[in-house]
């Protein structure tokens, strides 16, 4: 493959799982522990607002304690090649822990939102958030207690950055699946997108995900060491 000057790569649960963050859809993960129609869903916030509270303290401060693995890393080191040569790097996660931009990322569009951000219903700021968030929590900017929920795309809720992820993948020559299986949509047509756009794809995943028929290449193993492999071989 020629040396590619812009590649857009989507991220999802995957890369993060050998940092200690859960996937959802693998044996045990979380959606096979939880309910996601009681926890994330703007119905379920109104419904119990320190029951959603408490679940994503929990997340949250697991977040805190997780590191960035050799993937991140290699993520990181792949946007500064991109962007001294001239290219860029459109890095695209469905993850709402912030590993890609500790690992040292300067653009991430977290379309599904950040679990390090807070979100006021009232004023409709944006905070960044680290501690324990209660119901009464008042909004740093309205002082409104009771407004602040976690800013996190909900099922049923328009994910985030949707326009500039097009822009992205019309200047792409490349687009990379990393750790997610394709289930949850728009992010799972990305793959048919870039294809349609003749785009090259790559699926690296710790196995074939539903999409996987849709990708030209792919490696199959752990992200912390098919990640850098890949980008290694570029
Ligand atoms: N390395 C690479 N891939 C891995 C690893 C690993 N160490 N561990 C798991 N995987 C792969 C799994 O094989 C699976 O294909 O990561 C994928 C995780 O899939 P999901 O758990 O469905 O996570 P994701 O695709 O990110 O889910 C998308 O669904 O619930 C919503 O908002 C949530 O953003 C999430 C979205």
């Amino acid at each position: 493959m020629a040396s590619p000057r812009n590649i857009f790569v989507l991220t999802g649960a995957g890369v993060s799982a050998e940092s200690g963050l859960g996937t959802f859809r693998d044996r045990g993960g979380m959606w096979s522990r939880f309910d996601p129609m009681t926890l994330a869903t703007p119905e379920a916030f109104a419904r119990d607002p320190a029951l959603v509270h408490e679940f994503y303290n929990l997340r949250r401060s697991g977040v805190i304690a997780a590191a960035p693995n050799p993937a991140h890393t290699a993520l990181a080191a792949l946007e500064t090649h991109l962007r001294d040569r001239g290219g860029a790097l459109f890095l695209c996660t469905q993850n709402v822990d912030d590993l890609h931009t500790r690992a040292g990322n300067r653009a991430v569009m977290h379309m599904h939102g950040e679990l390090l951000k807070a979100r006021c219903l009232a004023c409709e700021t944006v905070h960044p958030w680290r501690d324990d968030l209660f119901v009464g929590t008042p909004c740093p900017a309205c002082n409104r207690a009771g407004s602040l929920r976690p800013d996190i795309v909900w099922f049923g809720e328009m994910p985030k950055h949707l326009e500039a992820i097009d822009a992205a993948l019309r200047t792409a020559d490349v687009f990379v699946a990393v750790g997610t299986s394709g289930a949850v949509y728009p992010a799972a047509g990305y793959v048919a997108q870039a294809r349609t756009l003749g785009i090259r794809t790559w699926e690296l995943n710790l196995e074939p995900s539903d999409n996987a028929r849709l990708f030209d290449a792919a490696r199959y193993g752990p992200a912390s060491v098919v990640v850098p492999e890949f980008i290694t071989a570029l």
